[in-house]
């Protein structure tokens, strides 16, 4: 029964389109036509509104979290279910059923949830993913190194297995959900942060 309160709890959190919503109601029109067409912080800030760009960053890293210390509150902080809350509000994120399932790359719902899981392993993830991005100024890049590594981060580092099997499972989808990024790079003509696409 926890675990499917986990479930439907994290992905209900997670399928808020943050971006979406915030750029409407900024008047900026729809965000999917604008940049790479992606509903997160990285593609708002194509905008030039750095001030919206934060606040999809830090909501949608937000409801991530929150579904995991909700879960977490109710069960005792029992790993198995707050780690199934967090990578349902991933799901959520990446598949939202108010967007026809056509949701974002997940990587701000990714380190909350990872901070709210373990905030040490969590912080981790989060200072690789700065200091990629502040080598290469690249959020794609910096998100794919940062998720490559959280599996190993959890596993070796804090021996929490149930937690590094929900991160690795949330890396693959990363990983899926950035296979034009991917070729961009390849190619080099993947933008920089704040860059136009
Ligand atoms: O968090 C998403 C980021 O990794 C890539 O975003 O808009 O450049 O495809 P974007």
């Amino acid at each position: 029964m926890m675990l499917v309160l986990a479930l439907v709890l994290g992905y209900l959190l997670g399928s808020i389109p943050f971006g979406l919503v915030i750029t409407k109601l900024a008047g900026l029109g729809d965000i999917r036509a604008i940049g790479s067409g992606n509903i997160g912080a990285t593609n708002v800030l194509r905008t030039g509104r750095k001030d919206l760009a934060l606040a999809t960053l830090l909501l949608d890293s937000g409801k991530g979290a929150i579904a995991v210390i909700i879960i977490g509150l109710i069960t005792g902080w029992a790993e198995a279910p707050m780690a199934l809350a967090g990578a349902a509000a991933f799901l959520g994120h990446c598949f939202p059923v108010w967007l026809k399932f056509k949701g974002g790359k997940g990587v701000a719902t990714f380190l909350g949830t990872l901070l709210a899981l373990n905030f040490f392993a969590g912080l981790i993830a989060c200072a690789i993913w700065l200091v990629t991005a502040f080598i290469s100024r690249i959020s794609s890049l910096s998100a794919l190194v940062a998720a490559a590594v959280s599996p190993l981060v959890f596993y070796v580092g804090f021996g929490e297995a149930i937690t590094a099997i929900a991160a690795l499972f949330m890396t693959v989808l990363i990983f899926i959900r950035h296979r034009a990024n991917i070729e961009r790079l390849m190619a080099g003509t993947e933008p920089r942060i704040g860059g136009k696409k």
